[in-house]
């Protein structure tokens, strides 16, 4: 057993046997409880029957057809059902198999959608620093997390990064929400002045910023202002729902939150929860008109899109979170955890903030509270936290670079939709003890 390649190589990795329902087992018996669904995708468990039965159904009847060559009444089935909830506008479904291809969809129908239409300046993408939007080229280009893309620099095309909307580190002490959110949008307007309104593509963002700065929500107001600018510039808006999206944030869509619909929408992780790799780029009823009315196709495919098999998981697990009610619990439950995050941590001196929405909940760690000093990096207590946290049988998601893409430390938690107040109160508390630990093996080492 040594021929992966694994993301980070030397290590020894616990082998994964078996799920029930928020836990995942090892070869050797330990219960990991799942506090983060891996990296915010295991939405419904790891065990749920009705999916596994759906998938069994879909492989008997089918479980592959070229959509060079065929449609599926599965696929059809699904984006019916992602379009009639879908923010406003949004009517056609692009389907691939994860979220970095989702992103990738998104960023080319905008480019190209320019290209029909005749506005062929329009080329430049707009985005944010500290943003993550995926691993292939593309979606890392227009991604701003600086450790992620440093070695494949020169290979990137060009895209242009304004400041995340981040109240804890960004907004001044005296100023109001408003005050702050038009601030930060309005770096989006000065972005695009400075390139030419006619050149500029698309901007792209996560309505709720996931694994590169730990569940931060925009301030109030930030995204309809952010849509009020694209539009006075004919700029398309991505919204980048790969991780906060199909619900974790207590809405099926983040967006919904802020009240504004995207042009372009990429989901993954929670859209088939892990049961099968899938992806989706939802398109607004305009860009798909353009094609039609155009050169009538879309310049990208890829051959596992709208994998029928991919497409019956996703289907039953969208329509579990609708018939079981989950949203509500996603609300009530990222409530609860909430609360106990604020009395586990509260006066905890090395965390600085607790934030998110639903449950996609992050914490910002700190050497100091007061003046927000960053541990060093070159400590990566994140990566300590991750190591304390699994030796207590806990899945979190720690990472770094919160602050600036390089400083800074943060925990993701994003539990999944079924999760139970006891589960919770295990996940705090393993939580704490590890956190506990690694500032304390810090410490050690310093002296
Ligand atoms: C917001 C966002 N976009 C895109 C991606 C890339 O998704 P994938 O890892 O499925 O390619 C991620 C993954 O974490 C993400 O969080």
């Amino acid at each position: 057993m040594n021929h992966v390649f694994h993301r980070v190589l030397g290590g020894e990795m616990p082998v994964a046997v078996k799920g029930d329902g928020v836990f995942i087992i090892d070869r050797d018996g330990k219960r990991y409880i799942d506090a983060s669904g891996g990296a915010a995708v295991s939405c419904l468990g790891h065990s749920d029957a009705d999916v596994r039965r759906a998938i069994i159904d879909q492989t008997e009847k089918l479980s592959f057809a070229h959509t060079a060559f065929f449609t599926t009444e599965v696929a059809e089935e699904l984006a019916e059902h992602l379009i009639s909830s879908a923010p406003a506008g949004l009517d056609r479904v692009f389907y691939v198999s994860g979220g970095s291809e989702a992103v990738e969809v998104c960023l080319k129908l905008a480019r190209q959608y320019f290209f029909e239409t005749g506005e062929l300046e329009r080329r430049h993408i707009i985005a944010r620093r500290q943003s993550y939007h995926g691993i292939t080229l593309g979606a890392l280009s227009a991604g701003g997390h600086v450790w992620r893309s440093e070695p494949f620099e020169p290979m990137l095309f060009q895209a242009h990064h304004i400041a995340p909307c981040y109240s804890y580190r960004e907004q001044a002490s005296q100023e109001s929400d408003e005050a702050y959110s038009r601030r930060a949008a309005d770096e989006l307007e000065a972005a695009i002045q400075d390139l030419g309104p006619e050149t500029v593509a698309a901007f792209i963002a996560e309505p709720v910023v996931g694994a590169t700065m730990g569940a931060v929500p925009p301030a109030p107001g930030y995204l309809s202002r952010i849509r009020e600018i694209c539009d006075q510039h004919g700029v398309l808006l991505i919204l980048d729902e790969v991780m906060c999206g199909m619900g974790r944030t207590g809405t099926l869509h983040a967006c919904e939150q802020d009240g504004i619909a995207p042009d372009l929408m990429s989901v993954a992780k929670g859209f088939g929860a892990g049961y099968q790799p899938i992806g989706a780029a939802l398109v607004s009823g305009r860009i798909y008109d353009a094609f039609a009315n155009g050169s009538g196709s879309f310049r990208h495919s890829h051959t596992y899109s709208g994998h029928p098999t991919a497409c019956a998981a996703a289907l039953a697990v969208q329509r579990a979170i609708e018939t079981r009610g989950l949203l509500a619990n996603v609300r009530a439950r990222g409530e609860t955890l909430r609360i106990a995050l604020y009395d586990r941590f509260a006066d905890d001196p090395h965390v600085g903030d607790i934030r998110g929405r639903g449950l996609f909940l992050g914490l910002e760690l700190v050497a100091d509270r007061e003046t927000k000093q960053t541990f060093d990096p070159s400590l990566k207590l994140h990566a300590r936290i991750k190591r304390e946290a699994m030796a207590r049988g806990l899945m979190c998601y720690p990472s770094g670079g919160t602050a600036d893409g390089v400083r800074g430390d943060h925990v993701l938690i994003a539990p999944p939709f079924i999760v139970s107040p006891d589960d919770l109160d295990q996940i705090v508390e393993r939580l704490g003890a590890a956190i506990d630990a690694s500032v304390t093996s810090i410490r050690r080492a310093s002296k």
